[in-house]
C-alpha cells in the first residue's frame, strides 16, 4: 500500500506538468543565429513607453536621430515599449523599428502588460513578425516569462558571442507588492544554455552578453562599490534615482559569475540612471531612455551602442539627442 502511494506521489509532478501544458525543450530550441561582423554594434534603446495618446510620429522622428546616427548591426529594445497602448499602436511601433531594415529584437518590461492587449498577444505578434525581427518565445514551455531566448553571433561556423535575452517579468503579488524577479526555472534555463553552448564549443566557454529590463538587486552593491572606490564607473554615467529593483534576490548573479560566460548585462527600467559599472568582472549597464514619455531627464535621451570587438571586449558610445531637434 505504502509503495502504491509512493508511486502515485512520484507520478504527480509528471501529471501536473502534462495537464498544465508546460513542456521541456532543449537549449537549442531557444537559439537564433546571425553573422558576427567586426566591431558588431548593438544599439540598445529602452523605455519608450508609447501609448495611444502619443504623437507617435514625433517620437519616431526623435528615435530616428539615434538609430540613423548609430548605424547598428542589431537593435535591442530592453522593455517598457508601451504603456496604455492598443494593438494598433503596438503594430505601428513594430513596423517603425522594422522599417530601418536592420535586425532587431525585444525584451519585455513591467509596463508592457499595462496595455489594451495581453503580453501573450504581443509575444505572438513578435514570434510571427518575420522580416528583420529576431525574436523567439516558446509559449508552452516550462520556463517562466515571455522572452527567454538567445541570438548566437556566428563566425567561421562557430558561435563567436552569445546574446541572451530574458524576461525579468513584471510585478510580484505574493506576500508583498513589488517588482518581480527571475524565477528558478529561468536561472536553470540560463545554466543549461551556457552548458550546452560550452559543450558544443569543444568545452570552451563562449562569451555572452545579457539583455533584460529590471536590474538585479546587485546593481545596488555595484553602485555602492563605485562610491567606495572598489568598482569602476565605466562610462561616467549617473545614478539619478535609487534603483527600483526586486525585493527578493533569487541569486541569479551568483550563477552568472559561476558560469563565467556573461561579461555584460544591459537593462533599463530606472529612467534617469545611465551608468555602466564593472562589478566583480561584469559590466552592469543602465541604458539611455529613448523618448520623453513618463519621467526622464533631457540630457540623457537617445540610445547606446555596445560594440563587441574581435577580442570580445566591449566599448560603449551614448547617442544623446533632444526633442528640440525634431520640432
Ligand atoms: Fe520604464
Amino acid at each position: 500500500m505504502k509503495q502504491k502511494i509512493l508511486l502515485l506521489l512520484t507520478a504527480l509532478p509528471t501529471i501536473c506538468l502534462t495537464s498544465c501544458g508546460e513542456r521541456h525543450y532543449s537549449p537549442a530550441d531557444y537559439v537564433l543565429e546571425m553573422d558576427y561582423v567586426t566591431d558588431f554594434r548593438v544599439l540598445q534603446i529602452t523605455d519608450c513607453h508609447l501609448g495611444d495618446k502619443d504623437d507617435l510620429q514625433r517620437h519616431f522622428d526623435f528615435m530616428d536621430l539615434t538609430i540613423n546616427e548609430a548605424d547598428p548591426d542589431l537593435i535591442a529594445v530592453t522593455g517598457d515599449l508601451f504603456t496604455y497602448a492598443s494593438k494598433t499602436t503596438a503594430k505601428k511601433f513594430l513596423d517603425y523599428v522594422d522599417g530601418h531594415k536592420v535586425p532587431w529584437t525585444v525584451t519585455f518590461g513591467n509596463h508592457d502588460e499595462q496595455c489594451f492587449f495581453s503580453i501573450d498577444w504581443l509575444t505572438n505578434e513578435l514570434n510571427n513578425y518575420g522580416s528583420y525581427c529576431l525574436f523567439k518565445d516558446i509559449q508552452d514551455d516550462d520556463v517562466h516569462g515571455n522572452c527567454n531566448f538567445a541570438i548566437n553571433l556566428m563566425k567561421d561556423g562557430k558561435v563567436f558571442e552569445q546574446l541572451i535575452f530574458m524576461d525579468s517579468n513584471r510585478y510580484y503579488f505574493g506576500s508583498y507588492f513589488g517588482y518581480d524577479y527571475f524565477k528558478q526555472n529561468q536561472i536553470d534555463w540560463y545554466s543549461a544554455l551556457i552548458d550546452e553552448t560550452t559543450k558544443n564549443n569543444d568545452g570552451l566557454v563562449v562569451p555572452s552578453l545579457m539583455f533584460y529590463h529590471i536590474p538585479l538587486p546587485e546593481v545596488n552593491d555595484a553602485w555602492a562599490a563605485v562610491k567606495e572606490g572598489t568598482a569602476t564607473n565605466v562610462n561616467g554615467g549617473q545614478q539619478g534615482e535609487d534603483p527600483c529593483n526586486p525585493k527578493y534576490n533569487s541569486h541569479f548573479f551568483d550563477v552568472i559569475k559561476e558560469k563565467g560566460s556573461t561579461k555584460g548585462m544591459y537593462f533599463g527600467h530606472d529612467h534617469v540612471n545611465n551608468y555602466i559599472v564593472n562589478y566583480q568582472g561584469i559590466d552592469f549597464g543602465y541604458g539611455v531612455k529613448a523618448t520623453d514619455r513618463v519621467y526622464y531627464q533631457d540630457s540623457i535621451l537617445g540610445g547606446r551602442v555596445i560594440t563587441i570587438k574581435e577580442d570580445h571586449t566591449m566599448s560603449y558610445q551614448d547617442y544623446i539627442h533632444t526633442y528640440e531637434e525634431v520640432k
